[in-house]
């Protein structure tokens, strides 16, 4: 189903007009219009003004999306001056379900408009819409980390910047009995899309990607994409399992020491991921090689010989705000059954209110409005709805945000009860920056 031509958020609309602004959809079919709205998007992150072959590529191979710009009647020239797209992709939960989620990105706000509320009015705009449409979470990716809190979103999944030593590296994972071997981008890319699928069907945190996003990240697209390498790995039987993509930089000063920088790494078995790995760690005349982003669980850190060799850094990746807390917090699966009251402070009002989840042994949870009394035996806590979709995959750790101060117990142990019950199967990891 798509949402791309759903309606402009009459509130956000009326506050930007009252700034003598308008917010409107960008009908990509119109092409000056939605060139414009590119070339804004691009300068909105310091990027390049982009040639008529990059526009022309978006245009022909990006997917339909939901395009919106902010217009200054009084600009001397067309263009937005603030930026937003949005599309619906699955999100993976503990226990494997999916539910739809609101994805934004290009959020951008030209420096000559910025800290007047664009920002604000396209962000409450984008979740009012999505709660109109009855998808029940959003989600992002952010630039800074002190932008999105006050939405209601809360850092759900981490990933770690990595850099590994190589020359430290001596393998001590599993011999891989299938073969890597270098792949052309467009060839890769049914395989790729295949791969992903599967990997992000056992991984909470997981969402589809479309061709476009795909082919960005594996050279097929994109600016830069002759520097981009891809290889696959198939397993004994010759069945794609696996691909990376990475760039190298040169090192003219020390030929030994150049650096690779992995752009995208997908198993879908962990062998395939072992052995993409060590492909890229015993590339000859590589000194470094660096991934961003990558789980917080990631095997390979136990296959290097040397936990020194990587040196990780952790950094928010996945934001997500539940618009609707029941039809999340229902659909995904419970590691322990337990009965929690949940207090749940939202300042757009989405998800406010009590609430009690009822998670039985088979992993399946109720939710139900709490109108009265705490019931006898339940755990009790409060907690804004930022922080209620931090933990909701299971990532991040209701017992440290009740130490932070972010969540209160209202009876004693309520965070560790929150915790062991909402705990996922595998940490939770957005595979790719959107
Ligand atoms: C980040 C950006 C979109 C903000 O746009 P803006 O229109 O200036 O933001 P607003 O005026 O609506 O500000 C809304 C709130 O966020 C705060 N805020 C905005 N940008 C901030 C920043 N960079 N650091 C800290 N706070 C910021 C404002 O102070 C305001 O706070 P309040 O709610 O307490 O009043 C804009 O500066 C931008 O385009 N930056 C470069 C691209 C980028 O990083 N985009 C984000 C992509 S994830």
């Amino acid at each position: 189903m798509s949402f791309d031509d759903a309606p402009i958020d009459p509130i956000s609309a009326d506050r930007l007009e009252q700034a003598g602004l308008e917010l409107r959809l960008v009908d990509r079919a119109d092409t000056a219009a939605f060139e414009a709205w590119l070339q804004a998007d691009s300068r909105g992150f310091h990027g390049p003004a982009d040639e008529p072959e990059r526009l022309a590529e978006v245009r022909e191979h990006a997917p339909s999306r939901r395009v919106t710009g902010v217009y200054d009647a009084q600009g001397l020239i067309d263009e937005p001056v603030g930026t937003t797209q949005s599309w619906v992709a699955p999100l993976t939960l503990p226990g494997g379900a999916a539910v739809p989620l609101w994805s934004i990105a290009s959020v951008t706000v030209a420096p000559t408009h910025r800290r007047r509320g664009i920002a604000r009015a396209l962000l409450e705009s984008e979740l009012r819409t999505a709660a109109a449409e009855g998808v029940p979470i959003a989600g992002l990716t952010a630039s800074e980390t002190v932008l999105y809190g006050r939405y209601g979103f809360g850092v759900a999944t981490i990933g770690e910047n990595t850099e590994i030593e190589t020359k430290r590296v001596r393998w001590t994972g599993p011999d891989a009995p299938g073969r890597t071997r270098f792949v052309d981008p467009a060839a890769l890319l049914p395989d790729a899309l295949a791969i992903i699928d599967r990997a992000r069907a056992v991984q909470p945190g997981g969402i589809r990607y479309d061709d476009f996003m795909v082919g960005l990240a594996t050279g097929l697209y994109g600016r830069d994409r002759a520097q981009v390498r891809t290889v696959r790995y198939d397993d004994a039987e010759g069945v794609p399992q696996g691909f990376a993509s990475y760039t190298l930089t040169g090192n003219p000063a020390d030929f030994t020491k150049h650096l690779v920088t992995v752009r995208w790494l997908v198993g879908a078995t962990d062998e395939a991921t072992a052995a993409l790995w060590r492909f890229l760690l015993e590339l000859d005349l590589v000194a470094t090689v660096r991934a961003i982003e990558r789980p917080v669980d990631e095997p390979v850190n136990w296959q290097l010989g040397d936990l020194r060799a990587a040196k990780r850094t952790p950094k928010d990746r996945l934001w997500l705000r539940i618009l609707d807390l029941p039809a999340v917090l229902e659909a995904r699966r419970y590691a322990a059954p337990a009965t929690i009251a949940l207090e749940v402070d939202d300042p757009l009002e989405f998800a406010a209110g009590r609430f009690l989840l009822e998670a039985g042994s088979d992993g399946i949870g109720r939710v139900k409005p709490l109108a009265g009394e705490v019931p006898q035996g339940a755990a009790s806590l409060a907690l804004p709805i930022s922080e209620l979709s931090a933990t909701v995959l299971g990532g991040i750790a209701p017992t440290t945000l009740a130490r932070a101060g972010r969540i209160t117990e209202r009876t004693p142990g309520a965070a560790l009860t929150l915790e062991r019950t909402f705990a996922a199967e595998r940490t939770p990891w957005l595979m790719l920056e959107f």
